[in-house]
């Protein structure tokens, strides 16, 4: 048995959880993430954890109003400004804030500037929630 073996052997087992594969443990940068996306509007998935997605996109528009009944959402501003209506306030986010939106409140992102944001929600979570529509995207991909 080489030291080559023993090491990555090791490794193996030390991230290997109950009854699970292997899994690729490593530091995810939200920089090197979205050079990796050349288009707005397109949502990535960057992590999953649990049955929950990571995704991060670049917004530049008015987004229509809608709600998740079954899930709440998180938003958080990695660069820019994002602004989220509530129907009876509104909220203003900037890069380093986030904010969780609780499941059935009913809200409408939009940003005037390109702005970066990390999305927190279970996986298969529709971006229009009960909404529908033209917008709604489904063609999610990993990066
Ligand atoms: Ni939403």
């Amino acid at each position: 048995m080489n030291a080559r073996f023993v090491t990555s052997t090791l490794s193996a087992f030390l991230v290997m959880g109950k009854g699970e594969g292997i899994m690729d443990i490593s530091v995810v940068n939200f920089k090197d993430k979205f050079k990796k996306i050349h288009e707005q509007h397109s949502y990535k998935i960057i992590a999953q954890m649990n049955n929950y997605h990571l995704k991060l996109v670049k917004v530049q528009r008015e987004f229509i109003w809608h709600k998740h009944p079954e899930t709440d959402e998180v938003f958080m501003v990695i660069d820019g400004k994002l602004q989220i209506d509530l129907r009876d306030k509104v909220l203003h986010l900037k890069k380093g804030e986030m904010v969780v939106i609780p499941r059935g409140v009913e809200h409408k992102p939009s940003c005037n500037e390109e702005c970066k944001i990390l999305l927190i929600e279970p996986a298969g979570t529709l971006n229009t929630g009960d909404a529908g529509g033209d917008l709604t995207f489904t063609e999610l991909e990993w990066i």
